[in-house]
């Protein structure tokens, strides 16, 4: 409702933007499910995270990691890639190079990119986790870490989505991409959790790149709703903001947890894993056990074809 009230206020603002309408409206229909969900967020108990003050959340560099060999150039040279494949095909690098990024595009693009982060802390604790179960090891370090990121991405998702309510077109673009990247991601981590970490860190390093522009975007006035619009309640809560937080700060607090992963996956690259012997055997088992229905299937169509070839009558061939 706040949200909605302050849109109304800066109705003159707004004008100016042509989706003012469709956006106030999804504003205001994402409210209405807040509000019918609003018993279950103030259940919600988050993992122990850190609660940054004001001048950590203002002092964040951009630093960039320098591959030192061959795995983690790897991992630098596919984070590139990924990079320029996305904002080329969002439409993102000609919205920056003509100056016409707006509010709309800028969440669009951070609900989207969110959905993905929230993906690698589960599968590298789940992978971490399984093979110490397996092996009857204890854990190896990190686990809590790499959970609490996973849900620290997910906080950063459900603040967006307080904003913006996606169609669902973008929604199961979002289904599409986490099957595929959650499957590739979880892989990889099987196969080179060096890798793996490596490749978090670079798309955190980007993370904060994307972020940091955003913050400009917002104090050079292009985007003025988020400029005023106030912080939303869970993001009040989650962390510790004041009452009439804005939205830059959320922007900032999300862009010092995004700094907080890069350095912890680009720590985690370096830290004891798993043995590969233990990762192979870990593979095999999940292998066994995914290829079992496809496995089944293929038996049960092959002993049906072999039945319908059997009971079949041949045609009578005419003598000469
Ligand atoms: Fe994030
Ligand atoms: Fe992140």
């Amino acid at each position: 409702m706040l949200v909605t009230r302050s849109c109304s206020a800066r109705a003159g603002l707004i004008r100016a933007s042509p989706y003012c309408n469709s956006y106030a409206l999804s504003v205001a229909i994402t409210n209405k499910r807040s509000l019918s969900a609003g018993k279950k967020d103030q259940n919600e108990t988050p993992l122990p995270h850190p609660i940054w003050s004001k001048d950590e959340v203002e002092d964040v560099k951009a630093t960039h990691d320098e591959p030192k060999d061959m795995v983690e150039r790897l991992a630098l040279y596919t984070v590139r890639f990924m990079r320029k494949s996305f904002d080329f095909l969002s439409g993102y690098t000609i919205g920056k190079k003509l100056d016409t990024l707006d509010e709309r595009s800028v969440l669009k693009r951070c609900i989207y990119l969110e959905t993905v982060a929230g993906v690698p802390g589960f599968a590298a604790a789940m992978v971490r986790h399984c093979t110490a179960l397996g092996f009857m090891q204890p854990h190896r370090q990190g686990i809590n870490e790499l959970l609490q990121e996973a849900e620290n991405e997910s906080y950063h998702l459900l603040t967006f989505i307080k904003l913006r309510n996606p169609g669902p077109f973008f929604r199961c673009a979002v289904l599409v991409t986490q099957v595929g990247f959650s499957a590739s991601f979880f892989c990889s981590y099987l196969v080179s959790p060096k890798f793996s970490h490596k490749l978090v860190g670079y798309l955190e390093e980007e993370a904060v790149t994307t972020y940091t522009h955003i913050l400009e975007l917002i104090d050079n006035g292009k985007l003025p709703m988020l400029k005023g619009m106030p912080a939303p309640k869970i993001a009040i809560d989650y962390w510790k903001l004041a009452e009439d937080a804005k939205m830059k700060e959320v922007f900032q607090h999300i862009r010092k947890d995004e700094a907080k992963h890069r350095d912890v996956n680009h720590d985690f690259s370096s830290r004891p894993s798993s043995s590969i012997f233990q990762r192979f055997i870990l593979m095999i088992c999940l292998g066994v056990i995914y290829s079992f229905p496809i496995s089944v299937y293929l038996g049960i169509r092959w002993c049906i074809k072999s039945f319908k070839r059997i009971f079949t009558p041949r045609p009578v061939e005419s003598g000469q």
